[in-house]
């Protein structure tokens, strides 16, 4: 078989991380190698996101570098894969002319075939069908990184259809993995080395109730049980079907880590209702106080959309109210954007550009002020965090025979220490490898708006 390099560009959530893990597996049964040079390529796929107008342009503003690299090779096949490509489909081609393939979000199983269409006929293939159930793959295992944490994704698709969202349409309706195929999958990661699993969905808290499966909290009790893995992580939750079971697995699951991302989206219930949310402010905030009353030290991290169509100042003052009684660990925020095909694009009443961008800073800000507080509360406690590896940071402080490392604490917060190799073992490169992975104990002794600091607890943490 031809060895050829293969370089991914993957725009978007952690489903798209994912998928582009399944292309690259994939692809590898046709002699396609991973490479980290664009310039290297023989193929370039771009993984694509249309949650946010912003998004979408990245996509195209990407692809109109492309011209330039293939004028320069001709025969470089350029794929566009994702929501954008399930959005456009053949739209693509007519605006990208230097584009061979559009494959849509389920014709991922398809694409060998594709590429060996193109490959033999050099034609231009779209295919965006959506088929009913999910795709099982059996792939090789073709990660060569040292990775500690991986994403599986246990369902497909959303049937609550917010009025600003474009993933019922791109993505299609909602389909839960059975669960031994997840099962097996985590099992075959651990096994890889893999000591954290994030399970993917759009709204976990429903996964298996369409197909009288089992539910989420008895999913994730299986995966609390396969040996070898240290932490289990999800995203994400919709507050309307957050559960008391799912409450009482963050208490009992001794894997499943601290922090329940639960967006709300706005504080104001006129809004909740025209972005048909279908909870109120209230029961959102019932829903916090109760999770808090069960697991104490839970985080919980927020999105929220700033400037939805209709949004009065009366309605921005109550999601700020709402984020200072919830004190929310993290929060993403967004302008709000018009989609294709979601309904919110034709409600009258929008927002103009300055005040959604206004809004969205005082969102920001705020958040930085709570974030800021939660981190330096920390300081003086003791963390247990799952070691991911040096920090970008090393390089600069190798030559004082000290190396930063980074990791997470349970309730997701990034912590950096330094690790002093006179302490350690005899070379730099055992230290690495017998820290990667490991769950240690670290005194947090400063608090950032990004990250915290800490010392190591233990003095033969590395044993
Ligand atoms: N405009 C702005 N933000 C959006 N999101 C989803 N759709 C839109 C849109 N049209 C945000 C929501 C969601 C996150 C993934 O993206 O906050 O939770
Ligand atoms: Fe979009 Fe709402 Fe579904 Fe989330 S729950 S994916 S915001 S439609």
């Amino acid at each position: 078989m031809k060895s050829r390099n293969l370089y991914i560009n993957t725009i978007g959530c952690q489903m798209n991380v994912y998928d582009s893990e399944q292309i690259a597996g994939l692809l590898s049964t046709l002699g396609y190698k991973l490479t980290d040079f664009e310039k290297k390529a023989d193929m370039i796929i771009v993984n694509t996101c249309a949650i946010r107008e912003k998004a979408e342009q990245k996509v195209f503003s990407y692809l109109g570098r492309m011209a330039d690299m293939k004028k320069k090779k001709p025969e470089l096949i350029i794929g566009v894969g994702g929501c954008v490509a399930q959005q456009e489909g053949r739209n693509i081609l007519k605006r990208v002319p230097w584009v061979d393939i559009v494959f849509g979000t389920h014709a991922i199983a398809r694409l060998p075939e594709i590429v060996q269409r193109v490959e033999s006929k050099r034609c231009r293939v779209v295919d965006i069908e959506m088929t009913p159930g999910i795709d099982e793959f059996e792939l090789p295992e073709i990660n060569n990184q040292p990775d500690i944490s991986r994403f599986v994704t246990i369902m497909q698709g959303c049937d609550n259809f917010c009025t600003y969202c474009v993933v019922p349409y791109v993505r299609g309706r909602e389909t839960s993995r059975n669960p031994e195929n997840i099962i097996n999958e985590i099992k075959n990661l651990v096994k890889s080395g893999i000591k954290e699993i994030t399970l993917l969905g759009q709204n976990v808290n429903s996964y298996g109730k369409k197909q009288g499966m089992c539910s989420f909290p008895e999913l994730l009790e299986q995966v609390n049980a396969v040996e070898g893995l240290l932490r289990i992580r999800f995203t994400t939750s919709h507050p309307k079907d957050l559960s008391q079971d799912l409450m009482y697995a963050f208490k009992n699951l001794d894997k499943l880590c601290n922090h329940i991302h639960l967006p709300v989206q706005s504080g104001s219930n006129n809004i909740l209702k025209r972005m048909n949310r279908k909870y109120t402010r209230e029961l959102y905030l019932e829903k916090v106080e109760q999770l808090r009353t069960i697991c104490p030290d839970i985080a919980i991290s927020s999105d929220m959309i700033a400037g939805f169509p209709g949004e009065s100042d009366s309605d921005f003052n109550q999601t700020l109210e709402l984020m200072k009684i919830v004190e929310y660990d993290s929060l993403f925020a967004f302008k709000y954007s018009d989609r294709p095909n979601a309904p919110a694009g034709s409600f009258s009443d929008k927002i103009s550009e300055s005040e959604k961008k206004a809004r969205l800073k005082e969102i920001l800000n705020l958040q930085e002020h709570y974030t800021l507080k939660k981190n330096k509360a920390m300081i003086g406690s003791t963390a247990e965090i799952l070691v991911d590896g040096l920090s970008k940071r090393n390089t600069e402080i190798l030559h004082n025979n000290e190396l930063q490392f980074t990791g997470r604490t349970s309730t997701n917060k990034i912590v950096n220490f330094i690790h002093n190799l006179d302490k350690g073992c005899d070379t730099s490169k055992d230290d690495i490898n017998n820290l990667t992975g490991k769950i240690i104990s670290i005194e947090i002794t400063d608090g950032f708006a990004n990250s915290l600091k800490g010392s190591p607890v233990d003095i033969n943490y590395l044993n």
